[in-house]
């Protein structure tokens, strides 16, 4: 994408603060070198190398908005676990419930009376009667598509182009100049994706009539917001369409609420009043240990009830072992009652708007071609001058070495922000002076990369 940023004034910006990264950060880089024969990549998750600094932090605490890397710098965290730490890194109410429920058991193949609890505040906030727990989102979404695929009896699924909703093969397939092309990135996949998944862009309503029109989808799978190629919000009245051509062509929607939950106690569906079939949602659900949860509408809930009574016994393909744990039970209902109330989100919120305004003042002081969208306490930055409507528009408009000047600017002067691009999140332990630092970091970067 063409910028008015001088490609000069990037590159400088990034060799220089690649090299003060490196000088900021000898023990994360001789943790780095000795952990390299153990690990893949020298990482314990290979992606950990893709935030592309010289070599991974290594973390030695955190908590609350607060992360201390292995040299002792300190940082504020905009990017919470990618959300997983979205209400803060080890907040007090969960590190209770944990000591306290803990000392009684992680796991036992039994359900615990946290469930019903648990299960009437998941109906209470999300407005679906059933529900299940698993260990990931990931794994919540695969297990959705299955249920989607058993009661409808079809085979395809549709998404939208450039989404994500974890490790999900088949969901892995992009457009390629208007053609489905499956991700050449993803290891070791045998089958051709394109053969069971549709993909067409976001927004794009005569395309979802077409792909539907057949009545061979069972189901859309579909962010409320797209969240993973930047911001791409959904045109006004497009929700509606989805829900109307889905429903008049039998295909089940399930909307992945992992990120868009930032909107509100409901997620993005209960402030915008969606009617999903199934919902899903991951990630803080358990406090950022491992837990996520998919719920049903009363109308698939019984189709389910209704197909399980032909199913022959035997292993469904669903569920994991640790799924459904006595202490995901106890960590969810803690979540569940301490965060997910309109009360708790409303400073998030309030401050997620400050965010959103000081980010934009900023850019419009520097006449940067940027600009801001905010979802609840989500806000994200977008390096470029106008809203992309779709996930392949907004993937031309990723300038990768903009992202990394500026995070890495950012990361050594004690901010981190999400990779990949230019998230921020805001959790109760974020403070006004926090997000005043974040203005000024961007405002500073700026000013030397317009100048
Ligand atoms: C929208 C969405 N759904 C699902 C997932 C998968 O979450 P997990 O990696 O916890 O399985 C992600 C991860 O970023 C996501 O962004």
């Amino acid at each position: 994408m063409k910028t008015p940023i001088s490609e000069a004034a990037i590159k400088a910006m990034l060799t220089r603060e690649k090299a003060l990264f490196i000088q900021r950060n000898p023990k994360s880089k001789g943790h780095s070198d000795n952990a390299a024969r153990n690990w893949l990549r020298g990482v314990p998750m290979h992606w950990m190398v893709d935030w592309g600094t010289p070599f991974p932090l290594f973390i030695e605490k955190a908590e609350g908005v607060d992360l201390t890397d292995a040299d002792g710098n300190s940082y504020i965290d905009f990017c919470l676990g990618d959300t997983g730490a979205m209400f803060g890194h080890s907040p007090k109410p969960v590190v209770d419930t944990l000591l306290r429920e803990g000392a009684h058991g992680f796991t036992t193949m039994l359900p615990s009376a946290s469930a019903v609890k648990v299960g009437k505040l998941l109906e209470d906030r999300f407005k679906l009667p059933a529900w299940q727990i698993t260990a990931t989102a990931s794994d919540a979404n695969r297990a959705v598509l299955r249920w989607c695929r058993a009661i409808t009896g079809r085979k395809k699924i549709l998404v939208f182009n450039h989404c994500y909703h974890g490790t999900v093969d088949e969901t892995y397939v992009n457009l390629d100049h208007g053609k489905p092309e499956a991700d050449r990135a993803l290891i070791g996949e045998p089958n051709d994706l394109t053969q069971l998944t549709k993909v067409i862009e976001f927004n794009d309503v005569p395309a979802l009539e077409a792909a539907l029109a057949p009545g061979d989808v069972a189901c859309v799978l579909a962010e409320p917001i797209m969240t993973n190629v930047g911001m791409v919000l959904p045109d006004d009245g497009f929700h509606a369409a989805l829900r109307e051509i889905t429903r008049r062509t039998g295909t089940l929607l399930i909307i992945d609420e992992t990120h868009c939950m930032s909107s509100g106690p409901g997620g993005y569906t209960g402030e915008h009043g969606l009617e999903p079939d199934a919902f899903v949602l991951g990630k803080p659900i358990a406090g950022g240990i491992p837990a996520a949860v998919y719920g049903f509408s009363t109308a698939m809930t019984s189709r389910i009830r209704d197909y399980l009574k032909t199913r022959p016994p035997g292993h469904s393909g669903i569920g994991t072992t640790l799924a459904g744990s006595k202490i995901q039970l106890a960590l969810m209902q803690t979540v569940l009652e301490t965060y997910f109330t309109r009360e708790a989100f409303a400073p998030l919120i309030a401050l997620a708007k400050k965010l959103e305004k000081g980010l934009a003042d900023v850019i419009i002081k520097h006449s940067a071609p940027w600009h801001v969208v905010r979802a609840g306490a989500r806000v994200e930055f977008m390096c470029c001058p106008t809203r992309p409507r779709n996930g392949g528009e907004a993937a031309k408009m990723i300038h990768q070495p903009i992202d990394q000047a500026v995070h890495h600017h950012l990361l050594n002067r004690g901010i981190i922000m999400t990779p990949f691009h230019n998230m921020l999140l805001i959790c109760p332990s974020t403070t006004g002076a926090h997000v005043n630092q974040m203005i000024e970091g961007l405002d500073h970067c700026l000013a030397e990369l317009m100048s």
